[in-house]
């Protein structure tokens, strides 16, 4: 069976260097899966909601290339990026006798991609894995460049390990079945490139939008290669983030914040994002970076993509407070000062610091009342 592959890209990271494909159909055509690392056994990481979809194509696929191919199907949810539900992957690795060449295969969203990787980077200290992201979001940030990990309570992604796949394989017949939010959510890390890379992948985006949120397939191609591309020349530049990938963060000190704030899974991954970034821009203007005029355009953009650009209230009695001491966790902080991805020109970015008091108002300006 052949199947439309409708482009290949490749990171390139010396002998860690991979290619992400993207297409339709790519998840059940064992052909995808040849020349990955030969083992004897492979091991499908998956979710309650995704397995039942998709888990039994990719194991046929798998098939011909591997003795057993087993699967573990984890609890779904942001709220299970622990210990606990890491250690399921241990426990199946394990059970299953699989041994140093097992190739792991990550089925679902970003929170499965990055589980199954840093359960990888670890089992046996490292064993092969293959990213196959079935959300908008996966397949245009978080199954490209290598940052695996899970959640502590006390803050986001704070446990982890940077850990390259083998291969990306975008299969954007996966989109179907993703519900109309979850879109929204990936589509905030595709609106995120223009403002810190590609000033006309933004006005495309804004062209798009509608055809994006209705699923258009065209589009979504489109959306994921020119996001792929750009995230695999940042990642290729700065695998482990000394400076430059750092901007691929815009809005994720704001995001992780209410993701913390609220609790994992309440809102969205995306959703906290995309109201980051608007968060951001106030910040960049009220930092003098740009003017009003760019953040009612990203503002307006955010909105129509169905995503929140009003933040949430996570203290009733300090709410800018809370904000703060939670961005304190933020991995880019140092020394407890907080670092914000800031833009200091269309399609440019910045990282910076900010006097409290302007954060403050800030703060107090984007979110609900
Ligand atoms: P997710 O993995 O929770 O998936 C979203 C929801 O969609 C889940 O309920 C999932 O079961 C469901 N789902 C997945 N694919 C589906 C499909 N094809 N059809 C129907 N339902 C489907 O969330 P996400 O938005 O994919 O990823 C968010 C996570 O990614 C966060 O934990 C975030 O920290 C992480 N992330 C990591 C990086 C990185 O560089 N490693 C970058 C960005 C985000
Ligand atoms: N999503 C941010 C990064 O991969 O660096």
């Amino acid at each position: 069976m052949t199947t439309p592959l409708l482009n290949s890209l490749t990171i390139a990271l010396g002998e860690r260097s991979y290619p992400i494909q993207i297409g339709s159909g790519l998840l059940a055509d064992a052909a995808n899966f040849a020349d990955l690392p030969k083992a004897s056994t492979a091991l499908i990481v998956s979710n309650s909601t995704v397995a039942p979809l998709y888990a039994a194509a990719l194991q046929a696929a798998l098939q011909p290339h591997y003795a057993s191919v087993h699967l573990v199907v984890l609890p779904d949810g942001e709220a299970h990026k622990d210990w606990q539900t890491l250690n399921l992957i241990f426990d199946a690795l394990l059970q299953n006798n699989c041994d140093r060449k097992t190739v792991l295969f990550a089925l679902g969203g970003g929170v499965v991609g990055d589980m199954t990787g840093f359960a990888a980077a670890s089992y046996m200290r490292g064993v092969p894995f293959v990213q196959v992201p079935t959300t908008l979001l996966a397949q245009v940030d978080s199954s490209v460049g290598g940052k695996t990990g899970i959640n502590h309570p006390l803050g986001k992604n704070m446990v982890g390990a940077f850990y390259q796949p083998q291969r990306v394989l975008c299969d954007l017949g996966t989109l179907k079945t993703l519900p109309p939010r979850e879109v929204s959510a990936g589509l905030a890390e595709v609106i995120k490139y223009g403002p810190i890379a590609d000033m006309a992948f933004l006005d495309w985006i804004e062209a798009h939008i509608e055809a994006l949120v209705a699923r258009d397939v065209q589009a979504l191609a489109h959306a994921v290669r020119r996001s792929c591309e750009i995230k695999a020349q940042v990642v290729s530049q700065d695998e482990r983030e000394g400076g430059l990938r750092a901007i691929l963060n815009f809005g994720h000190t704001f995001g992780h914040a209410i993701e913390a704030g609220l609790g994992y899974g309440d809102w969205l991954h995306g959703e906290a994002v995309g109201c980051g970034m608007v968060m951001a821009a106030h910040l960049s203007q009220a930092l003098g970076l740009v003017d009003a005029a760019f953040v009612q355009r990203l503002t307006r953009l955010i909105a129509a993509a169905g995503l929140p650009v009003r933040g949430p209230v996570l203290d009733a009695s300090d709410n800018a407070g809370r904000y703060l001491a939670l961005m304190r966790v933020d991995k880019k902080a140092e020394a407890g000062a907080i670092r914000f991805v800031l833009i200091d020109g269309p399609g440019r970015a910045c990282m910076r610091g900010a006097e409290d008091a302007l954060v403050r108002a800030v703060i107090d300006r984007c979110c609900a009342a």
